[in-house]
């Protein structure tokens, strides 16, 4: 009776996959999806980024995020924000209390306030406790200044975006005018006014311009050759850091949890010897 039963359950099963099998493949007779960009050879995958951070023991390593925290408050923020960094937090990646005061105070963007006196919107200096600012008032400032695209806030980017340390790094460095050739296949990617060609971004055009267009363009206090390439990279690294500040000290956590195992695994063996000490195989 059950066996009838789990035969019927499991007929029941290859009659629905079947009919689901069946309806897909004629969709795709009749409808064939059109060929698209994001799909073809044109949009490109992210190149290889080689980081200090990378893999499962990856330590972050702090001269590279004070460049590429340079990169970003030179170039970057003065478009987006690091709503979820706060300026104490850089005291995490190597400066001391009285220099994150200093930057703080220094920030060229202030912090939307309202002056005590007459009411009126005003803005006040920043302090340690703060977070990275957004240079717009509001999401509509920031539209109309950016040919109506929004620039997001960059604290979690790396998490965000498929491959992320690498697909900010390629998008960066990745602007090139479109080919005549992929323009023939995809007549309506072709760069409309005011956007630019980047095949690492998902629609092929990005609002964003080239932010990073020429060496020297940032003055690194340790010597490190300032080309695009490398404050390109430096900035990615920071932007790991801000997504997740705790990954050194989640990654130092791999060797004491393996070792814990293994004198586990060591007990557990132990204990089977001594429970199955006197039974005969
Ligand atoms: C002039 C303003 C401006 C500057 C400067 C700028 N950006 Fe952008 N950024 C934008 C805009 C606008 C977008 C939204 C683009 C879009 O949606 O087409 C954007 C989007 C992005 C994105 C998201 C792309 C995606 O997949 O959605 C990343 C990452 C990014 N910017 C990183 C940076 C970094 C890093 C810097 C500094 C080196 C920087 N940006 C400097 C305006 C700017």
């Amino acid at each position: 009776m059950v066996r009838n039963l789990a035969m019927l359950v499991g007929a029941a099963f290859v009659v629905v996959l079947g009919w689901a099998l069946f309806w897909t493949v004629q969709g795709q007779i009749t409808d064939p999806a059109a060929p698209s960009i994001e799909t073809s050879e044109w949009h490109k995958h992210p190149k290889e980024l080689e980081l200090e951070s990378n893999g499962v023991f990856g330590k972050f390593d702090n001269r590279q995020l004070q460049r590429g925290f340079q990169v970003f408050k030179e170039v970057c923020s003065a478009c987006h924000s690091l709503h979820h960094v706060s300026f104490r937090d850089l005291q995490k990646i190597g400066y001391s209390e009285a220099q994150v005061k200093a930057i703080a105070n220094q920030w060229v963007i202030e912090q939307p306030s309202i002056n005590p006196d007459t009411g009126e919107p005003a803005t006040r200096k920043n302090v340690p406790s703060d977070h990275f600012p957004s240079p717009f008032a509001n999401e509509i400032a920031a539209r109309a200044a950016n040919n109506n695209a929004n620039p997001p806030d960059l604290s979690l980017m790396t998490k965000a975006r498929h491959d992320g340390p690498a697909y900010v790094y390629s998008l960066l460095t990745g602007y090139e005018p479109q080919s005549a050739e992929m323009l023939k296949e995809f007549k309506d990617v072709k760069t409309p006014e005011g956007l630019h060609a980047n095949p690492y971004f998902a629609t092929m055009n990005i609002a964003m311009p080239p932010p990073l267009t020429s060496e020297g363009q940032v003055t690194y206090l340790d010597g490190t050759k300032p080309t695009v390439d490398q404050m390109a990279k430096d900035v990615s690294a920071f932007l790991v850091w801000t997504a997740e500040p705790n990954l050194t000290a989640r990654h130092s956590y791999g060797w004491p949890v393996i070792i814990f195992l293994l004198i586990f695994v060591f007990l557990a063996w132990g204990a089977y010897q001594n429970v199955w000490r006197n039974v005969k195989h």
